[in-house]
C-alpha cells in the first residue's frame, strides 16, 4: 500500500498580492511549491505525488518539477481550496491507502512533520492534523461587539500537512458540496462524525499568505543556507 501528497496549489494568493500565483512566486529564486516539495519528499514516506496546480499554469508546473520529483502528477485546479483538493484526489491511483494534504503555501514545513502525521494515520486515526498552540487572545465577536473571550488552552491552529485513510478523504470530498469554501480536510470529517486527532505541528511550517510571511520565510532560508 501507498501514501499519497497531494498538493493544492492553484490558489491565485489574493492576500499576497504578488503577480504570479502563490506557489510560483519566488523565495530565494525558486518558486515556494517547489521549496514545499522539496521538504515533502525528503521525509521518505511519500510514494505518489500530485500536483493540483492553476489551470493556465499546468505545464509551467510540469516543467518545473518533472526533475526534481520524477513521476509527478499534474492536474488544474477549482475555484475554491476544497474543489482543488477534490480534483487532485481524483488523480490518485487506486493503490493509495493514506493521502496527506498539504498547502503548497506552507512551504518550509519540515521533513518530520510528514513522517508524524503518516505514523499516526497508519496506527489507525481516520484524520491527523498537526497542531500549534495559540498565541493570540482569541475573542468572538459580532460586528465590533465582543461576544466571548475563548479559552486559549483548549485552542490550537491547525496547520498541514493533514492525513487520513484514503477512503475516507476520497468518501468525504465527493459527499461535500461542490464550490463550498472549507478551509481544511479535517473540517470535513469531523462534520460527518470521524474522529480526528492530533500531533505536534512546528512553527516553521505558517503558511505564507501576507506580504510579511514571504519575509519571515526570506529570512529562515537565508539562515539554512551553507
Ligand atoms: N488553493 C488551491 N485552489 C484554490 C484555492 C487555494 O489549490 N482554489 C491552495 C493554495 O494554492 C494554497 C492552499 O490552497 O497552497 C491554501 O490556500 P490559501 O493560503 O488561502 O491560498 P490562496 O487561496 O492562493 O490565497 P488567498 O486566499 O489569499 O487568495
Ligand atoms: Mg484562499
Amino acid at each position: 500500500m501507498r501514501t499519497a501528497l497531494v498538493v493544492p496549489a492553484a490558489g491565485r494568493g489574493d492576500r499576497l498580492g504578488a503577480p504570479r500565483p502563490k506557489a510560483l512566486v519566488p523565495l530565494a529564486g525558486e518558486p515556494l511549491l517547489l521549496h514545499a516539495l522539496r521538504r515533502a519528499t525528503a521525509s521518505d514516506v511519500v510514494d505518489v505525488v500530485v500536483v493540483v496546480a492553476p489551470a493556465g499554469e499546468c505545464e509551467e508546473v510540469r516543467s518545473l518539477l518533472t526533475s526534481e520529483v520524477p513521476g509527478v502528477l499534474v492536474v488544474p485546479g477549482g475555484a475554491e481550496r476544497q474543489d482543488s483538493v477534490r480534483a487532485g484526489l481524483r488523480a490518485l491511483p487506486a493503490d493509495v491507502d493514506v493521502v496527506l494534504v498539504h498547502d503548497a503555501a506552507r512551504c518550509l514545513t519540515p521533513p518530520g512533520v510528514f513522517t508524524a502525521v503518516v505514523a499516526a494515520v497508519r496506527a489507525g486515526a481516520a484524520g491527523v492534523v498537526p497542531v500549534v498552540p495559540v498565541s493570540d487572545t482569541v475573542k468572538r465577536v459580532t460586528g465590533h461587539h465582543v461576544v466571548e473571550t475563548l479559552d486559549r488552552s483548549e485552542l490550537v491552529a491547525v496547520q498541514t500537512p493533514q492525513g487520513f485513510s484514503a477512503d475516507v478523504l476520497r468518501a468525504v470530498h465527493e459527499a461535500a458540496v461542490p464550490g463550498a469554501a472549507a478551509t481544511d480536510d479535517a473540517g470535513m470529517l469531523e462534520a460527518l462524525g470521524h474522529t480526528v486527532r492530533t500531533v505536534p505541528g512546528d512553527e516553521r511550517a505558517f503558511k505564507v499568505t501576507r506580504p510579511l510571511d514571504l519575509l519571515l520565510a526570506q529570512s529562515l532560508v537565508d539562515q539554512e543556507a551553507p
